[in-house]
């Protein structure tokens, strides 16, 4: 174990830093607030500000990217895994070119990678050649292993919560389990599916205000709310992105100015490209460590 935690230290030092993307996890306490539909049309707005995008579909649920965007996975991580083909084989293409990682039960032996695996994925690395501007990545809900795993690799963290006070206390359940256990600091806020903004307003301030209170030095940046939206419903069902059917709305719009905001938000210290990402999360692995002490130097 010792000597492949070594060998991976070694590969990670020296896979160079061609280009380094942001890596954002996108997550909630609770289930249902959203995080998938923020995402795809995130990732949309971004690549159509000229943005490379990679989504990586981290969550085992129901509303996987793929079918909110109509599209259909042959492959998907699994495959990647059990060395069947490379990682840019199973990637998928979305609306204004986003690239996507498709989920599937692979996303849970990610967590759990056995060694031929991890050598499987290395490789596959190795001829993963996609420049990348930003890694958004949309994680289950909850306080998993799995979804700590992805929080805990990425740079930036986004909260999304809603208004219903079982959304409140679950995002701050996952927070304080971050903050305690990870020892992560610094999260971003979107509050989504509000009444007005004033609302959304009161949402981050009661969460800022927990935060403050029990948990003392979590930073948590509100990035804005997202109106509740009828036609958001609308563009789920019929498996479009809100922000190409309607991209002059009240949501895209907001959406457009939390994306915005992000880059400017951005952090010229921001390490890795996706490469060390994914080699990253091996090393943690092979040290056995259980991610707790993850050793991630976070630009936060
Ligand atoms: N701003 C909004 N206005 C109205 N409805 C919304 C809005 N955002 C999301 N929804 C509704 O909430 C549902 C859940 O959205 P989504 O699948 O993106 O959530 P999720 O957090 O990814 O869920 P899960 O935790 O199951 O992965 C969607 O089907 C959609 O109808
Ligand atoms: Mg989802």
């Amino acid at each position: 174990m010792k000597d492949q935690a070594h060998t991976l230290r070694k590969i990670i030092e020296g896979s160079g830093s061609r280009h380094l993307p942001q890596v954002l996890s996108v997550t909630s306490g609770k289930g249902g607030v959203g995080k998938t539909s923020i995402v795809v049309n995130m990732a949309i707005l971004m690549a159509s500000q000229g943005k490379r995008v990679l989504v990586l579909d981290a969550d085992l649920g129901l509303a996987n990217i793929d079918v909110m965007l109509g599209l259909s996975a042959k492959y998907n991580i699994k495959h990647v895994l059990d060395g069947q083909c490379s990682l840019e084989d199973i990637l998928l293409e979305g609306p204004g070119g986003i690239k996507i990682i498709p989920a599937s039960s692979g996303i849970q032996e990610l967590v759990d990678l056995s060694h031929e695996q991890q050598l499987s994925l290395m490789n596959s690395l190795d001829y993963f050649d996609q420049d990348i501007d930003y890694m958004l990545i949309d994680t289950g809900a909850g306080i998993s292993r799995n979804v700590m795993y992805f929080n805990c690799a990425a740079q930036r963290i986004i909260v999304v919560a809603t208004a219903e006070p079982t959304s409140i206390t679950d995002a701050y359940a996952l927070i304080k389990v971050l903050r305690r256990r990870y020892g992560i600091k610094r999260f971003n806020l979107i509050v989504n599916n509000v009444s007005s903004k004033v609302e959304g307003d009161q949402v981050a301030r009661k969460l800022t205000m927990v935060c403050e209170r029990f948990l003392g030095d979590v930073a948590l940046d509100m990035l804005g709310s997202i109106p509740s939206d009828a036609g958001i419903t609308e563009c789920i069902k019929g498996q479009k992105a809100f922000v190409g059917v309607n991209p002059t709305g009240e949501s895209s719009k907001r959406l457009e100015r939390i994306v915005r905001q992000l880059e400017y938000c951005e952090d010229a210290n921001s390490n890795g490209n996706i490469q060390f990402f994914f080699k990253r999360m091996l090393l943690n692995q092979a040290k056995g460590s259980n991610y707790a002490g993850y050793g991630i130097s976070r630009p936060y």
